[in-house]
């Protein structure tokens, strides 16, 4: 069964810890973090305020996606409270992305790697037995609330066929209507911020989204 990880990015600062409790009522498997330095992507979020209040919300696993130029400096802050980190390749040098991988694996934390929509597929292959988790980018990293890009299914079936068992993780855009379209690619973790988060019956989405 397919993972749900619901997205808190439009959420107040401080309604996070009752939301993300209100979730995990509703059934989500993680509590999805996204980070921005304003920098990798035209917004930036409140960093690690957000991470600490979803702690004292819920004993869900956390999932940190790092949408920052530079994903290493903000390790120390966001590896104590993570259970996944997530950074951008695009962001980092093959020897900066193994010595992340590295320092991840040391303490503990599940290493993901992502990619945007125009980032080719290729670009991770080198890192594929070294992760636990792909994230794809289903829209442009930066705001909630866009329209999936379709085409990025693709690299999503590329992945799943090289990597049967590898976590394979999408974001943006996600809701009822085409989520039966992400998993049939092969993704098994479903970021979804709007469709769920805005919704009044989170649970009856998140289950929808399950079966
Ligand atoms: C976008 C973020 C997403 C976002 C998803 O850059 O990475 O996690 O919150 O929100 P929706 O589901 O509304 O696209
Ligand atoms: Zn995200």
């Amino acid at each position: 069964m397919v993972k749900i990880a619901p997205s808190i990015l439009s959420v107040d600062i401080d309604k996070i810890e009752s939301e993300v409790s209100v979730l995990e009522k509703a059934g989500a498997d993680y509590i999805h973090i996204d980070v921005m330095d304003g920098e990798f992507v035209p917004n930036r979020t409140e960093g690690i305020a957000m991470i600490e209040n979803a702690h004292d919300g819920t004993n869900l696993p956390l999932d940190t996606h790092l949408m920052v130029e530079n994903p290493e400096a903000l390790l120390e802050d966001f590896l104590p409270l993570s259970n996944i980190i997530t950074f951008h390749i695009e962001t980092v040098s093959e020897e900066t992305a193994h010595r992340i991988i590295d320092i991840l694996h040391e303490c503990e934390v599940s290493a993901g790697i992502a990619i945007k929509p125009d980032t080719p597929v290729e670009e991770i292959i080198p890192y594929l037995d070294d992760i636990e988790l792909v994230l794809v980018m289903l829209v442009e990293p930066g705001f909630g609330g866009q329209v999936m890009i379709e085409s990025c299914l693709e690299k999503v079936r590329k992945i799943r066929e090289m990597k049967p068992n590898i976590d394979i993780e999408v974001d943006g855009g996600i809701n009822l209507s085409n989520v039966d379209r992400v998993k049939a690619a092969g993704a098994n973790m479903i970021v979804s911020g709007t469709a769920i988060v805005k919704a009044e019956d989170k649970a009856n989405v998140i289950s929808k989204m399950k079966s």
